[in-house]
């Protein structure tokens, strides 16, 4: 046997492997659907030990705040059409090398942000990293590999000003994307937990809103949700070059709490839950806020991808902190880590190698 059988076989078998990987990728792009399937037990997960991870934070931190049980960290998000692939730090860093990565958003974007840190971290455990603080905005990279995923808190995206009167939601006013969400490759929004706030509750954040011009005490808040998410929508549209930047909503993160899309008996919360819902349906439905985000981004002219997290996290009353959130109360809306939010980002991850938009 020659040399040239040999380079010629090594070439075929290159091309072969490289042909599969584009049948493998394009069955990925030819409409399989993510967010429809099922949680399947699986032994290889959960993708890092907490222990691992010195990027968690305490709230998220629920095997070192106590929690006693493992199982809820031993599942994998299923598709019920496709597999989903497991994540790949290290071709993950490969292909977003020389890109910057940003999540706006609410707490939920903190604990999505805070999965890929960690997914990213556990495959180069000596690459050294760095994280800083600038006002809303936290940095992590990867210096050796050129790469950095940022968190910028903006819990309604729209802009809460300070006024004579007090302060102001306005539902139509966004410029504090002017210049914070600009020279990114990739940007994954979300916003809606705030929304609910009260003062009765005491944590809403503002005295008025401004809507359409008009400055009232409150209003019907999933409406004010959709004209703060249209306005962010013809943000996108007006300021995102799609050649350049890559948009994601991060979707609706559901809550496991009595009377709030959680149709166990009145009184339950997520507490002492240890397993998901079996299925790909969750019998209490959809919150009403996934409606409106899939009616705004409709109307978009520009691409943006929903990352349609709503029913297969629905699925998990297990992967909350509840009461292992290290502090006092019972944490049904966070999702511990390692965790939920992995899948969140496996299937991210997807999209981001084949550049999909749906
Ligand atoms: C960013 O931080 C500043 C200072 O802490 C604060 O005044 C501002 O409201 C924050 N912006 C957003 C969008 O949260
Ligand atoms: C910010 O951008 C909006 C459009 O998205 C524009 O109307 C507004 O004038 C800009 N503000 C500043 C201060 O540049
Ligand atoms: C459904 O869930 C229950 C309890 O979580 C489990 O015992 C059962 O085996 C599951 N069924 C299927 C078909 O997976
Ligand atoms: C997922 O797909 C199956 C089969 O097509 C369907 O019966 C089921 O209703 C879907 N579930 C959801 C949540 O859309």
């Amino acid at each position: 046997m020659g040399n040239g059988f040999l380079i010629s076989f090594a070439c075929a078998f290159v091309i072969l492997i490289s042909w599969l990987h584009q049948v493998e990728l394009s069955e990925v792009n030819g409409g399989c659907d993510f967010f429809n399937g099922s949680w399947v037990e699986d032994d290889t997960y959960p993708l890092y030990e907490n222990s691992k991870c010195p990027l968690i934070t305490k709230g998220f931190d629920c095997q070192a705040n106590g929690r006693p049980d493992k199982l809820y960290l031993k599942y994998k998000w299923k598709p019920t059409a496709c597999s989903l692939p497991r994540f790949n730090g290290e071709d993950f860093l490969r292909k977003m090398k020389g890109k910057k990565i940003l999540f706006v958003g609410d707490s939920i974007s903190l604990n999505m942000w805070q999965s890929l840190t960690c997914m990213v971290h556990v495959a180069v455990p000596q690459a050294k990293y760095t994280l800083k603080n600038h006002g809303n905005l936290t940095t992590f990279a990867l210096p050796d590999f050129d790469i950095s995923l940022e968190y910028s808190h903006n819990v309604f995206l729209v802009d809460l000003v300070q006024e004579d009167i007090g302060t102001v939601l306005k539902l139509d006013s966004i410029e504090n994307g002017n210049y914070s969400w600009k020279g990114y490759d990739v940007l994954i929004f979300n916003t809606w937990h705030w929304w609910l706030h009260t003062t009765a509750g005491k944590n809403q954040p503002w005295e008025f809103i401004e809507s359409r011009g008009k400055i009232v005490k409150d209003m019907d808040r999933l409406a004010a949700f959709k004209e703060g998410l249209t306005t962010w929508s013809k943000w996108v549209d007006s300021n995102v070059d799609p050649q350049t930047t890559k948009v994601f909503f991060q979707g609706i993160s559901p809550v496991h709490y009595a009377g709030k899309q959680w149709n166990g008996p009145a009184s339950a919360t997520c507490q002492g839950e240890t397993t998901p819902l079996n299925g790909t349906t969750y019998p209490g439905g959809l919150p009403p806020a996934v409606d409106v985000v899939k009616e705004v981004l409709k109307s978009m002219s520009k691409p943006v991808t929903l990352l349609d997290i709503t029913m297969l996290s629905l699925l998990r009353k297990d992967g909350h902190p509840s009461v292992y959130a290290g502090t006092k109360g019972n944490d049904c809306s966070h999702w511990c880590l390692a965790g939920v939010p992995d899948s969140w980002n496996e299937i991210l991850y997807v999209f981001l190698s084949n550049g999909a938009t749906i």
